[in-house]
């Protein structure tokens, strides 16, 4: 037995501290650059990432988010054909050119087209013969009010012979003017051969317009991740959402600093070579650096940290969340990989602390689970109005998951559930979190809480931040007195 305590160290968290003022030369928040890497190849106007659970990243949440300049890491709770759909819909949302748009036959029936449109959200599609030559224009107006769904879509199509079209290449500036001129929504590009070569909508070139700051990719496209995992069918995933476009794998599991997460980061890499590969969750400088040298492009930190976790109460472990930033940060100085701070943030001051504490972006949760964007309908209790939110590691999420994975053996579910109940060892929670309405309020709130924060530290970058940035420990005093205090609060 030991005689004396041990030297303990002392971890930190958000609130433990505060950015102590700097001079500021700058005269606007918008003089602050929140640009950043969300990994060593993809760069973000805004440091922000939402999280890979499944009441945070689907499709919705990914376009808002590519839009407004972060990105979004679509989870893996889904069979392989959901999340490929997932991400296919945000790589098809918008683009400089649609290269590869949604086609159909022209003897199918109204209602599948309907049904295609209406999953998808596009305004239509392109039909197309063998080879595909194309035969027409679909468009949601020429059958929303369509009676008979049994009829073909080369019934009611707009055919070639009035369809306005325009070669493969056609400059942005041409495609624009056809557009506008012809007073039309599409306008598909063809090859020499009259075959489909991609498609412009006038809804695109708007949005170029509306978003100058989007996460895209070289052809326009928003930028996505994915999240895959470290068993079972995880290569098969990878190589599914590599081919549908994904930007960036993320190897996520709860303990990433394990032999599990190293051995698939490095098969990942070996078996699909040039792939943005971000890993996680570590809370160590050890971790990140063994990440990093797996092939790790960006490591993803935070154990214990997430507003539904319960992983530090159930199994002792964790580290508070600015000091694992800290720490990693330093793990990966040397080799210039981005850390992305995972869970915790609360409220916007916790971004720009964990920025100036080493991080490159923030994951963010829960926080965005309240929104128009996340998976799932909004509930209403006593008047207000709520959306769920859980951990993925929650006994509900378990369950799920579970459910869907062993479905395809034919087990009765209720035999199943039973045993998962009886074994599981939640290391999450689920709860209810009040409805925030659409996402771009609360990013505009993160952001421009940053943008104050980079001017109270004089930072216009965040490279300034971090070097720039003094931390000071406060009292449980000094935490009361930075809320509001000594008042009744009516807003
Ligand atoms: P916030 O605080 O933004 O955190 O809601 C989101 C992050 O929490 C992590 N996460 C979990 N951690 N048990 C855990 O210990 C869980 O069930 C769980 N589900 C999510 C995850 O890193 C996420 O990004």
């Amino acid at each position: 037995m030991k005689e004396s305590a041990p030297d303990l160290r002392v971890g930190l968290t958000f609130d433990d501290v505060l950015l102590v003022p700097k001079f500021s030369d700058l005269k606007s928040r918008k003089d602050a650059d929140t640009s950043t890497l969300f990994s060593r190849g993809i760069q973000l106007s805004v440091p922000i990432v939402s999280a890979n659970m499944d009441t945070v990243t689907e499709s919705a949440m990914a376009i808002a988010l590519a839009r407004l300049g972060g990105i979004g890491v679509i989870h893996r709770f889904l069979s392989i054909e959901e999340q490929v759909s997932e991400v296919l819909k945000v790589k098809r949302s918008e683009g400089v050119v649609i290269e590869d748009p949604m086609t159909l036959g022209p003897d199918r029936p109204v209602r599948e087209a309907l049904a295609v449109i209406r999953e998808r959200d596009i305004g239509g599609i392109v039909i197309v013969g063998s080879g595909r030559k194309v035969l027409g224009l679909l468009t949601r107006r020429d059958i929303t009010l369509e009676d008979d769904l049994d009829r073909k879509v080369k019934e009611v199509m707009t055919p070639r012979s009035k369809l306005i079209t325009a070669p493969k290449g056609v400059s942005m500036e041409e495609a624009k003017r056809l557009l506008h001129a012809n007073k039309i929504e599409k306008l598909p590009l063809l090859d020499r051969r009259g075959g489909l070569a991609g498609l412009v909508t006038s809804k695109d070139i708007m949005k170029r317009k509306q978003f100058p700051s989007a996460t895209k990719d070289a052809k326009g496209r928003l930028r996505v991740a994915a999240a895959v995992g470290v068993k079972g069918d995880h290569m098969e995933r990878s190589r599914k959402l590599l081919d549908a476009g994904a930007d960036a794998l993320v190897v996520d599991i709860a303990h990433g600093h394990s032999a599990y997460a190293i051995e698939t980061l490095k098969e990942i890499k070996k078996d699909f070579g040039a792939v943005e590969v971000v890993a996680g969750n570590v809370a160590t400088a050890k971790g990140a650096l063994d990440l990093i040298r797996a092939g790790a492009d960006a490591v993803k930190v935070g154990v214990g940290s997430g507003s539904i976790c319960v992983t530090r109460v159930v199994t002792g472990s964790g580290v508070p969340q600015l000091t694992a930033i800290i720490d990693s940060a330093a793990g990966a100085a040397e080799s210039g990989v981005p850390i992305i701070g995972d869970g915790g943030v609360r409220v916007p001051g916790d971004v720009t602390k964990a920025l100036a504490a080493g991080a490159s972006s923030v994951m963010i949760g829960s926080l965005f689970a309240g929104t128009e964007e996340s998976p799932g309908p909004t509930i209403l209790r006593e008047g207000v109005r709520y959306k769920l939110t859980r951990g993925m590691a929650s006994l509900a999420a378990t369950v799920d998951r579970k459910v869907r994975e062993t479905k395809a053996t034919g087990r009765g579910e209720d035999e199943l559930i039973g045993e998962i109940i009886e074994e599981s060892v939640p290391e999450g929670v689920e709860g209810l979190i009040p409805y925030k309405g659409k996402v771009d309020e609360v990013v505009k709130q993160l952001v421009g809480g940053l943008r104050s924060g980079m001017s109270y530290s004089g930072a216009h970058s965040l490279s300034e931040l971090r070097k720039r940035s003094e931390f000071m420990r406060i009292t449980s005093a000094g935490y009361k007195e930075s809320l509001p205090h000594d008042i009744r609060r009516v807003v």
